[in-house]
C-alpha cells in the first residue's frame, strides 16, 4: 500500500530515504497498537495475561519507538544529502543492501520479541532473544548487525560529504552522526553488576535523546526551514552552531540526573542538578529560532503566503513547542534530586517520556516525511488537506491528553505512595488501586485511542496528499 507513493521524481539517494520512511510509519503504527494493549492492561490486569503479557507489550512499544525514529532519521539524512552536498550518495548500492538487511533483521527481532519472550534469562538468551536493556533490547546478534549496517550508512554519508559541498548543516550532521553511532557501543557490553550496567546504558539513552538527537533535529529544522519558507542559510546555520554549543554544554553533564540513586558517587547530585537544570535553555533557543524565522520570512514575502509545505511546517512548529514543553518543562519538573527522590520511576516519568519523545522527535520526523512526499510528487506547493489537519490535531491532542492523565497519576503516586506511605512494597500497590490513579489510567487509554485515530488519518494523508497537490497544480 505504501508503495502507492510515487517516487519517480526523486533521485536514487532520495528514493532510498523514502524506503526508510515507509518502514518507519509501519513501525509507528505497531508501536501505538502495543501501547494500547499495555494501557488496557493497566485497567484490566488479566487482559491477555500469559498470552501477550504487559512486559512484552511494553517492551515492543518502546523498542518499536526507538527503531522507527532511527529509521525516519536515516531516511531524512538520505533525503537531504543530495540537496545539501549537490551529490548522489557514494556507494548507494551498498546502502540499499544495508536497508534490506536491517529491515529483515528488525522483522526477525520483532517476531522473536512477540512469540518467544517469556522465560528465564541466560547467556544464550542475551545472544538470541533479548539483551534486556530498556529501549535497546535487540539481542546481541542483531546488535552486531546494526553496527555493520550503521557503518555502511556512515560510509555513504561521510564520503558523499567529502566529495560534495560542505555546508554548515552537513558539517554538524556528519560530526553528530559519528557521536550518535559511537554511543550505541556503550550499550553493547555485558556486565552483571546492575549499577555499572545502568551507568553505561544511560550513556546511550540520555546522551542520545538529550545531546546527539537534539543536535540532529536542529540540523533537520535548519534544512526544513530553508526548504519550506526560504529561510536564509546564514541565519539558520548561525542558530544551529549556537544550539550545538548549548545542547552539548548542558546535555553531556546533565547525564548526572540519572545517577542520583543507582549506586554512583554522591557528587552526581550537584552535577546532575546544575547541568540538567540548564537543559531547557537550548530548547528555548530552538523554539525561538523556528518561530522567529517563520515570522520574519512570512513578513518578508508580504501578501504571498511563503509556506511551500503546509503540513510539514505545521509539524515543525509543533516540534518547537513540543520539544520545549515535553523535554524542557516536563523534564525540568523532576530533574532536581530534591524532587526526583519522590517522582523517580512514577507515572510522572512516563508522562515526561511521552511528551518529550513525541514533541522532540516524532513531530519533526513526520514533517520530514511530508517533505519527502512533496519531493516525490514534484509539486511546488503542498497545502494541508482535511486529513492533514485531522492527523496533526488528533495525534497532538491525544498525546497531550495522555501526558496530562499520566501527570495526574504520577502526582497521586508521589503523594500517596511516596510521601504518605513511605514508598514501600505495600505503598506501591495501595497507590495503584486508588480511584485517582485508575481514572487517570482510563483517561490515558481514551487519549491513546484518540492518538491512534489521528495516526490513521496521517497514513491516509501521506498516501493521498501528493496526488491531490499535483491535481491542484495543473
Ligand atoms: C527530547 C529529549 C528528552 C527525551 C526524549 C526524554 C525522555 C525520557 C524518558 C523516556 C525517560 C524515562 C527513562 C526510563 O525508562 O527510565 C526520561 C527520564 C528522565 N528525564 Fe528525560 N527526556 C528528554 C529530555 C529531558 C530534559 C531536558 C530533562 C531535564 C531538564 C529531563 C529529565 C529527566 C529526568 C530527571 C529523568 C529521570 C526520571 C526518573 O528518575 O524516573 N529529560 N526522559
Ligand atoms: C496509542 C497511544 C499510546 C499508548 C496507549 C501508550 C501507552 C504506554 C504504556 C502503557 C506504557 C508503559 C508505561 C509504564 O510502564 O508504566 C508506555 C510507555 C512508553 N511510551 Fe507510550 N503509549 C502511546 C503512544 C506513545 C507515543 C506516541 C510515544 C512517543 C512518541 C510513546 C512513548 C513511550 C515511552 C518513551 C514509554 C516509556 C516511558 C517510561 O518508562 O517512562 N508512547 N506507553
Ligand atoms: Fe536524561
Amino acid at each position: 500500500m505504501l508503495a502507492s507513493i510515487k517516487t519517480n521524481n526523486l533521485s536514487p539517494t532520495k528514493k532510498l530515504g523514502m524506503m526508510y520512511f515507509r518502514v518507519a510509519i509501519v513501525l509507528f503504527g505497531a508501536q501505538l497498537l502495543m501501547g494500547l494493549i499495555a494501557a488496557i492492561q493497566f485497567l484490566y490486569p488479566d487482559f491477555l495475561f500469559e498470552v501477550f503479557d504487559f512486559s512484552v507489550a511494553r517492551m515492543v512499544h518502546i523498542n518499536a519507538l526507538v527503531v522507527w525514529l532511527l529509521y525516519a532519521m536515516i531516511g531524512s539524512v538520505y533525503y537531504m544529502l543530495p540537496d545539501e552536498t549537490g551529490e548522489e550518495a557514494v556507494g548507494l548500492g551498498l546502502g540499499k543492501l544495508a536497508f534490506w538487511v536491517l529491515t529483515a533483521a528488525v522483522a526477525v527481532v520483532v517476531l522473536v520479541y512477540i512469540f518467544i519472550q517469556v522465560g528465564s534469562g541466560s547467556e544464550e538468551t542475551i545472544w538470541l532473544i533479548n539483551e534486556g536493556r530498556e529501549y535497546i533490547e535487540a539481542p546481541r546478534w542483531a546488535d552486531i548487525g546494526i553496527v555493520v549496517v550503521v557503518l555502511i550508512f556512515y560510509y555513504n554519508i561521510f564520503f558523499t560529504f567529502m566529495k560534495g559541498r560542505k555546508t554548515g548543516i552537513m558539517t554538524v550532521m556528519v560530526a553528530d552522526l559519528l557521536a550518535l553511532a559511537g554511543l550505541y557501543l556503550a550499550g553493547m557490553f555485558f556486565t552483571d553488576n546492575i549499577s555499572m550496567d545502568q551507568y553505561w546504558w544511560w550513556w546511550v539513552i540520555h546522551l542520545w535523546v538529550e545531546a546527539t538527537w537534539e543536535v540532529f533535529v536542529g540540523t533537520l529544522a535548519a534544512y526544513a526551514l530553508i526548504k519550506i519558507i526560504d529561510a536564509k542559510r546564514e541565519i539558520v546555520e548561525m542558530w544551529l552552531w549556537i544550539e550545538v554549543l548549548m545542547l552539548f554544554g548542558s546535555g553531556i553533564l546533565g547525564l548526572g540526573h540519572h545517577y542520583f540513586w543507582i549506586g554512583t558517587p554522591e557528587y552526581w547530585w550537584e552535577i546532575g542538578a546544575l547541568f540538567s537544570a540548564l537543559e531547557p535553555v537550548p530548547l528555548v533557543a530552538m523554539f525561538v529560532h523556528v518561530i522567529y524565522d517563520w515570522g520574519k520570512e512570512q513578513g518578508a514575502h508580504g501578501e504571498k503566503p511563503a509556506i511551500k509545505n503546509g503540513p510539514a511546517m505545521a509539524w515543525i512548529v509543533t516540534n518547537a513547542f513540543g520539544n520545549f514543553l515535553g523535554a524542557g518543562i516536563w523534564g525540568f519538573f523532576h530533574t532536581l534530586p530534591q524532587v526526583n527522590i519522590y517522582t523517580h520511576g512514577t507515572q510522572f516519568t512516563a508522562s515526561h517520556g511521552h511528551l518529550a519523545f513525541f514533541g522532540a522527535y516524532a513531530t519533526i520526523l513526520i514533517g520530514m516525511m511530508y517533505l519527502g512526499v512533496q519531493g516525490a510528487y514534484g509539486v511546488q506547493r503542498m497545502k494541508a488537506t482535511f486529513n492533514s489537519k485531522m492527523a496533526i490535531f488528533l495525534i497532538t491532542f491525544g498525546v497531550i491528553g495522555m501526558t496530562i492523565a499520566l501527570t495526574i497519576a504520577g502526582y497521586e503516586q508521589v503523594l500517596v505512595e511516596r510521601a504518605e506511605l513511605g514508598g514501600g512494597w505495600d505503598a506501591f500497590f495501595t497507590a495503584q488501586d486508588l480511584p485517582w490513579y485508575l481514572q487517570a489510567q482510563l483517561w490515558r487509554t481514551i487519549m491513546g485511542v484518540v492518538t491512534f485515530v489521528g495516526f490513521v488519518y496521517l497514513v491516509l494523508d501521506l498516501l493521498t496528499i501528493g496526488t491531490k497537490a499535483k491535481s491542484q497544480e495543473v
